[in-house]
């Protein structure tokens, strides 16, 4: 089988690509334009894989990479709040119109089947926790609202008939991930320095990375989902929370500040994860940090 992955050389997706190659699920092929994406997430697989430097808007190069695959993992986007806030017309360019480029090219080369990497950011500030996935789409800020509308990209190709699955993924935390919370905190407090808390009562639902790699390498085979499916781990946890078990894994002492809110971040979430727990199996630990240590170790050795 082939499997494509776009943005298959950032976080999520080079830690796919990983987890394809070691469970031999076919030949891999990335495409991405490294604007976040580094060569070096994919050193463990570079001779397994195809890497292509492109653009998802570079819809002539998309489609010929696209010819004989079974399989697209769609995550290449500007997958950054505020750097989305700050450019909102490339938010649009890569996240909508990029998207639809990628199920366009799928269609007309045959693919069977396209995962979407959509995001919890389009319930915007929910009126209830957890949030289930018929709660209304009320986005707070320009990424979630290209979510949205990738989401509805997809919705009209899947009427065409390529099969689609959508996850809608809460925040997702692992080795490689950087520029957000979990990798900010560790980096400051590895070298003690004051950790700062936007908004003091911040909830995230926070996800291991290969909770969600279980249920992506599922999506090949399993049936897709007749609507949009959130994984998180189905538990909240405040950010102070998280500041304190990052100073505590790190033995430092650094000070946590509490700074006003940022007003496009969307101050609560906490998943309703039943149904990928029964469609997917989806593991939800007891504690969401569980894996915490890990990054931590990781983060001490590379710095
Ligand atoms: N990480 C999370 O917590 C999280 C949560 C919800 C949704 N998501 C979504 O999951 C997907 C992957 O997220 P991630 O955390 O791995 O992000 P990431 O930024 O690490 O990876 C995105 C990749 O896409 C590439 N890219 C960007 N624009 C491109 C373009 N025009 N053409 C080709 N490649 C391009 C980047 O170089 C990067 O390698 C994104 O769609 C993101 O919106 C992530």
């Amino acid at each position: 089988m082939k499997i494509l992955v776009t943005g298959g050389a950032g976080f999520i997706g080079s830690n796919l690509v990983d987890r394809l190659v070691r469970d031999q699920y076919g030949h891999v092929s990335v495409f991405d334009d490294f604007s976040r994406g580094r060569l070096e997430n994919l050193s463990q697989t570079g001779k397994a894989i195809r890497i292509v430097y492109g653009n998802i808007l570079d819809f002539e190069r998309l489609r010929a990479e696209m010819v004989g695959t079974e399989v697209v993992f769609h995550f290449a986007a500007l997958s950054n709040v505020l750097d989305c806030v700050n450019n909102p017309a490339a938010a649009i360019r890569t996240n909508v119109e990029g998207t639809r480029q990628v199920l366009e090219a799928a269609r007309q080369t045959g693919v069977r089947r396209v995962v979407l990497a959509s995001s919890r950011e389009v319930y915007g500030e929910a009126a209830n926790l957890p949030v289930l996935e018929s709660s209304p789409l009320n986005p707070k800020n320009i990424y979630g609202a290209s979510k949205v509308a990738a989401e509805k990209v997809c919705a009209e190709y899947a009427a065409c008939g390529l099969e689609l699955t959508i996850l809608r993924l809460s925040n997702v935390y692992g080795t490689r991930d950087r520029g957000r919370v979990i990798p900010l905190f560790i980096e400051r407090a590895l070298r003690a320095e004051p950790i700062t808390i936007y908004g003091k009562n911040k909830l995230l639902d926070l996800v291991w990375i290969e909770n969600l790699l279980d249920v992506l390498t599922r999506a090949v085979q399993l049936p897709c989902p007749t609507r949009p499916m959130n994984i998180g781990c189905g538990k909240g946890t405040r950010l102070v929370e998280l500041a304190a078990r990052v100073c505590a894994l790190t033995d430092q002492t650094s000070s946590i500040h509490i700074a006003e809110e940022r007003e496009p971040e969307v101050e609560h979430f906490v998943a309703e994860v039943t149904a990928a727990r029964r469609h997917f199996s989806l593991h939800c630990p007891d504690d969401p940090l569980e894996y915490l240590p890990y990054v931590v170790e990781d983060f001490r050795t590379r710095m």
